[in-house]
């Protein structure tokens, strides 16, 4: 097996309390070969959700998004998994729904996505950012002690 890549992948407050969706969507994480490295059930306030959208501060959707993101409970996780970043943002499918109905309907957002905001999962697009995404959900987690000592475990 190749290098481990980590990410983090999000379920948003839109799916997160749907118990038979996050159970479903688990086991289609864990048949594709990820490993859950860590779990938190957490709840941002606006505030947070506005801090971790901040890129996206000028757009059009930031409102609702940041409403949305802070409307419920969300489920965070760590995985690792060879290419993770890339593999994860192709599990999960388009950004905008309806984009899903022609390219890619089986995607996690093609079949429990219901909007472009809501469009339940978050996934990080680049190393930086997925180190920086992990930092803001997990400070406590060790990003560059996981490559060093931990990584080579899970082969
Ligand atoms: P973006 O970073 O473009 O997509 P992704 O989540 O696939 O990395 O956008 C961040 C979130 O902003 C997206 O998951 C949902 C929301 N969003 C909208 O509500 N409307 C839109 O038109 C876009 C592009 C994004």
């Amino acid at each position: 097996m190749n290098k481990l890549q980590l990410t983090l992948a999000v379920l948003k407050p839109d799916i997160s309390l749907n118990e038979k969706a996050v159970s479903e969507i688990r086991k289609i994480i864990l048949q594709d070969n990820y490993l859950f490295i860590r779990t938190k059930f957490h709840k941002l306030t606006l505030n947070q959700a506005k801090d971790f959208y901040k890129v996206h501060e000028k757009k059009f959707f930031y409102n609702r998004l940041v409403y949305s993101m802070s409307s419920g409970p969300i489920w965070c996780h760590i995985l690792a998994r060879e290419n993770a970043i890339k593999e994860w943002r192709k599990l999960m499918g388009p950004t905008k729904v309806f984009k899903t109905i022609y390219d890619d309907p089986n995607s996690l957002r093609g079949n429990y996505g219901v909007t472009d905001t809501r469009n339940t999962l978050h996934g990080s697009d680049s190393d930086e950012n997925a180190k920086a995404e992990m930092d803001f959900f997990f400070p406590e987690f060790d990003f560059e002690s996981w490559y060093a000592k931990e990584e080579s475990q899970f082969r």
